[in-house]
C-alpha cells in the first residue's frame, strides 16, 4: 500500500480545486490579469493593519476567547444594526479562522457522517468538498438558467429532501452565478426548512455587493428568533482581507457551547491581534467597504456591457456578488477554454467545471479590480471571443 493510500480514504478522495489547477498553470506570468480567484486588487487598508500591529506591539500574543474577543463580538453586533437594521446581542456571534472555517464548523455542528446537506449548483466548490471531507453527503440541486439569468426552483429542492437531509446551504448572492434570492425566495426556502425540520446554513458573505440597492435580502429579514438558521460570514471580501483568514458565525445563542467546543478543537480561537484588526475593519471601515462596492459596480458594468455587446456571450449583469459567469458561444470544454484564454490573452478565468453540475460550459471572471484593468481584460476577452 502506498503511503498516500494508507491515509483516510475520505481525506485522499478530497478533490483538487479546479480553480487552483488553472491558477497553478499560469501563475506569475508577465502581464497577467488575474480574474480567476475571488479577491480584489487592493491590500488590506492601513487602519486595519495598524490596529493589528499595535496589538502585537502591546504583547497581545496569548491564548484568547474561543468565541472571539468581547470587543469584536460587540463590533459585529453594531455592524448588523448599521447595515441590516437588526439588533442581535453579542451572544449570537462567534469569530472563526475565515469564512471557510465558519462553513467547516457549521458542517460539523449540523451533520453526522452519512447525513445529507442540499446546496444549489453551480456553487463555490468548497461547500461540497467540506461536506464530503466531514463524511456527510453533498446533494446538489441545479439552479435554472434561462435568458442569461439564474433562478431557483423550490420544487426541485423539496424533491431532493430525504430522511437523511439535515440542512440546506444557501449562498446568496451566489458565487459563481450572481443569483440573488429575493425576500420571497428566502421566505419560501425557510418555509421548506421549517416544514422538514432542517437547518439553513446561510452564506451571505456578498450581501453588501448588491447593485440594485444597498444590500441583498437576508434570512434575517424573514426569520423568527427560534428558526434554525446559522450564518457564515467573512472579512475577506468587504474589507480586502482575504489573506487574514478571519470570519464569523451568527447563530442562535443556545448553540453557543457547542460552537465554542468545535472552535476549541479546531483552531482554539483566532489570534487576538488579528481580531483587533477585524475590530478596526468593522468600526472604521464603512467608507472603505463602500469604495470597494462602488468599484465593483463600475467594473461589473465595464466587463459585462462589453461582453454582452459581442452577442456571443450568454450572460446578464449579475445583481450581486463579484463575478461574471459567462457562457461563450462555441465553448464546449471550459477547463480547456480557461487554459487557451490565459495563453492567448493573459486574462486568468476560472473554468465552470470547478463549480459543479450546471456550470460546465461557463467561465467565471471576478471583477473587483481597478476599472482600467477590467477595461483591458474586457478588450482582450472580446477580441478573443469575436475570433472564435
Ligand atoms: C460563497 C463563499 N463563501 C465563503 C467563502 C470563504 O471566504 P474566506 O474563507 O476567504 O473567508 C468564499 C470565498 O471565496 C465564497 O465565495
Amino acid at each position: 500500500m502506498s503511503i498516500v493510500n494508507s491515509l483516510s480514504p475520505r481525506a485522499v478522495s478530497a478533490p483538487e480545486s479546479g480553480i487552483v489547477e488553472v491558477v497553478n498553470y499560469a501563475r506569475g506570468r508577465d502581464g497577467l490579469l488575474p480574474l480567476w480567484v475571488g479577491e480584489g486588487d487592493l491590500p488590506s487598508p492601513d487602519f486595519v493593519n495598524k490596529a493589528a500591529m499595535e496589538a502585537l506591539a502591546a504583547g497581545e500574543t496569548f491564548y484568547t476567547y474561543q468565541r472571539g474577543i468581547p470587543e469584536l463580538r460587540q463590533a459585529l453586533s453594531d455592524y448588523y444594526v448599521r447595515h441590516f437594521g437588526i439588533t442581535l446581542p453579542v451572544e449570537h456571534f462567534f469569530v472563526t479562522g475565515s469564512g471557510m472555517q465558519a462553513i467547516q464548523i457549521a458542517v460539523q455542528a449540523m451533520t453526522s457522517p452519512g447525513d445529507e446537506m442540499i446546496y444549489l449548483t453551480p456553487a463555490w466548490p468548497n461547500i461540497a468538498a467540506a461536506l464530503e471531507v466531514a463524511g456527510a453527503r453533498s446533494v446538489g440541486v441545479e439552479l435554472q438558467f434561462e435568458g442569461g439569468k439564474w433562478a431557483v426552483d423550490l420544487g426541485r429542492i423539496e424533491a431532493a429532501i430525504t430522511p437523511k437531509t439535515k440542512a440546506l446551504f444557501v449562498n446568496t448572492p451566489s458565487n459563481p452565478t450572481g443569483w440573488t434570492a429575493t425576500r420571497e425566495d428566502l421566505a419560501a426556502i425557510l418555509g421548506l426548512a421549517r416544514k422538514h425540520g432542517l437547518w439553513i446554513m446561510a452564506d451571505e458573505i456578498y450581501a453588501r455587493y448588491y447593485y440594485p440597492g444597498t444590500r441583498s435580502a437576508s434570512f434575517l429579514d424573514v426569520m423568527e428568533a427560534d428558526d434554525k438558521v446559522m450564518f457564515v460570514n467573512s472579512f475577506s471580501k468587504n474589507w480586502s482581507m482575504t489573506g487574514w483568514r478571519v470570519g464569523w458565525i451568527v447563530a442562535p445563542p443556545q448553540t453557543g457551547q457547542v460552537l465554542e467546543n468545535l472552535i476549541q478543537y479546531s483552531t482554539s480561537g483566532v489570534a487576538q491581534f488579528m481580531q483587533k484588526g477585524a475590530v478596526a475593519a468593522l468600526n472604521d471601515g464603512d467608507a472603505f467597504v463602500q469604495a470597494n462596492i462602488d468599484k465593483a459596480r463600475l467594473s461589473r458594468d465595464i466587463l459585462c456591457d462589453a461582453l454582452i455587446a459581442t452577442n456571443r456571450v450568454e450572460t446578464l449583469k449579475p445583481d450581486g456578488a463579484l463575478y461574471a459567469f459567462l457562457k461563450i458561444d462555441g465553448v464546449k470544454d471550459s477547463r480547456q477554454a480557461a487554459i487557451d484564454i490565459v495563453d492567448k490573452t493573459g486574462v486568468g478565468l476560472a473554468p465552470g467545471t470547478a463549480f459543479g453540475p450546471g456550470g460546465e460550459l461557463f467561465l467565471r471572471a471576478c471583477f473587483l479590480r481597478d476599472p482600467a484593468q477590467i477595461q483591458t481584460a474586457a478588450d482582450r476577452l472580446c477580441d478573443y471571443i469575436l475570433k472564435l
